[in-house]
């Protein structure tokens, strides 16, 4: 008596898989997100070294976050796992002590998408903001929203942070608002976020390169 082992025969090894060909997820057209890994990812990944970062001696990470880090002009990175974690981790860190508020596009993805996990971990409120053009947040659209002051009245609960997203859903906010955005926030204390998790659309779309679109965050 003969045992089938699953994968066992060479024509099942050899022959046509998801992995070896562009396989189902390629034509599936439903969204962006759904996207099978390139041979060039496949083959970064199988040469990734596998330790444990914990006291940052995996070789990939390090190399993945200077990498990025330079690409963006900024002194360091941080790898983490997903876009919702990316947000989540650089938002709490620009906050201390609420009470505070965070402005946002009202159809961002950290207030849409992400389970409310930002302002529910941060103790912010959300400050939504609808584009009167339609397409992008303005600095005229955020001025009669946006709440100034450090705290000094005990009932306030002032905008810490602005955060950005390009593209969102598939808008390329262009520079020179973000810039606008970016310039009035500093002179008012304000930080300013971008969650960059579709930057390299903004990027292929020629509007600029990262080092560039990531100058104000
Ligand atoms: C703009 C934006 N931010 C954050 C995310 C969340 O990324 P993830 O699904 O990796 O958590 C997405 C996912 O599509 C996104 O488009």
């Amino acid at each position: 008596m003969t045992t089938h082992q699953v994968g066992s025969s060479s024509d099942e090894l050899l022959g046509p898989n998801s992995w070896l060909n562009p396989g189902l997820a390629a034509y599936d057209f439903r969204g962006d997100v759904r996207t099978s890994p390139t041979a060039a990812m496949l083959n970064a990944i199988t040469h990734a070294s596998l330790l444990d970062d914990i006291d940052r001696s995996d070789s990939s990470t390090r190399k993945l976050e200077a990498y990025v880090a330079s690409l963006a002009g900024h002194e360091t990175g941080l790898w983490v796992v997903s876009g919702t974690m990316g947000n989540l981790v650089s938002l709490r860190c620009l906050l201390h002590q609420p009470p505070y508020s965070i402005m946002c596009d009202e159809r961002s993805h950290c207030l849409t998408n992400e389970a409310g996990g930002v302002f529910a971990f941060a103790g912010a409120i959300p400050q939504p903001i609808r584009p009167a053009n339609d397409k992008y947040i303005t600095l005229e659209d955020i001025l009669p929203i946006i709440k100034l002051g450090h705290g000094e009245k005990v009932h306030a609960c002032p905008t810490r942070v602005i955060s950005l997203e390009n593209t969102l859903r598939g808008m390329v906010m262009p520079l020179a608002e973000a810039r606008r955005i970016g310039d009035f926030a500093h002179a008012n204390g304000i930080r300013v976020h971008l969650d960059g998790a579709r930057l390299w659309e903004a990027v292929a779309s020629g509007a600029g390169v990262p080092r560039g679109l990531l100058l104000y965050f």
